[in-house]
């Protein structure tokens, strides 16, 4: 992407995603810690850091997978409904993409697409067989619509968890590590996807150490250590001239590989 439609979010809106003084433990482990962070409409984040820094809980606590301990998370404006119909709406308002695709092994690709939209949203069979092939073109799997999940590579499969997060029209996407369980050389067919989403304008977390995705797509890099965002910059300051010194460690290691 370009530097003028990295600036397209509409820095007068209200943030999309909004997270104020949040703390989360695990008994007495402290594993978020006073996190600050808005997302703007249409802006990619990169989320990096250490294994146990709190990058998956983060994700978790913003589709409420996680409850908090303190602080607010809002989501459009809403701050996060407890339980119930509520919950719900809101879940579907933010669509989230596992390490492991998690597809119901005994369903075709396509119900696979379809079960979400027709029993969560009521739409009609058709209609969502029709929404369910195009985003199954988008991602490039349309061929492999009648197969089961067993019968798909790990790249494909990973298409169809993006494609099933999609048909639910959510309003921000959360990716956690959406490509390490993969093999190398399906990599770049889920990044492409995903870097075409970030094209169309969709906002997006993504939990990732791929660093040609955060220079390619991502709009911000957040650096988070300890349940602390410890560094935020743009992807080319962040990989190029990293301020702390947890940082610099970091991608020292991660570069070496
Ligand atoms: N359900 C749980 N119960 C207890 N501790 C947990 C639970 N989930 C996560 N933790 C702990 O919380 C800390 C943060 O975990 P989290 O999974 O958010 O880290 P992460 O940054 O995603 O790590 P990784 O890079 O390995 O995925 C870790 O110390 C982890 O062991
Ligand atoms: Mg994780």
């Amino acid at each position: 992407m370009d530097d003028t439609s990295r600036s397209t979010h509409d820095a007068g809106q209200p943030p999309l995603v909004r997270l104020t003084d949040v703390n989360k433990h695990f008994g007495a482990l402290h594993v978020l810690k006073d996190i600050n962070l808005s997302i703007q409409r249409g802006e990619v984040l990169v989320v990096i850091g250490p294994s146990g820094s709190g990058k998956s809980t983060l994700c978790r606590a913003i589709n409420r997978l996680e409850t908090i301990d303190s602080g607010t998370i809002e989501v459009d404006g809403k701050q996060l409904p407890e339980e119930g119909k509520a919950l719900a709406t809101l879940r579907a308002d933010v669509g989230m993409v596992f390490q492991s695709f998690n597809l119901f092994a005994h369903k075709t690709i396509l119900e696979n697409v379809t079960l979400g939209p027709i029993k969560v949203k009521g739409m009609k069979p058709q209609a969502a067989k029709e929404l369910g092939l195009s985003l199954l073109e988008r991602v490039g799997v349309e061929s492999q619509a009648q197969k089961m999940p067993a019968q798909l590579s790990g790249g494909q499969q990973q298409r169809v968890a993006i494609a099933r997060a999609l048909a639910m029209q959510p309003k921000v996407m959360l990716f956690d590590e959406p490509t390490s369980a993969l093999d190398p050389e399906m990599i770049n067919e889920v990044l492409d996807v995903m870097v075409g989403l970030a094209k169309d304008g969709m906002t997006m977390v993504v939990v990732t150490h791929e660093m040609g995705f955060a220079r390619k797509a991502a709009h911000r890099v957040v650096f988070m250590a300890d349940g602390q965002i410890v560094e935020e910059a743009d992807p080319e300051t962040f990989f190029t001239a990293p301020k702390s010194t947890r940082a610099q460690d970091f991608l020292s290691k991660i570069l070496t590989h």
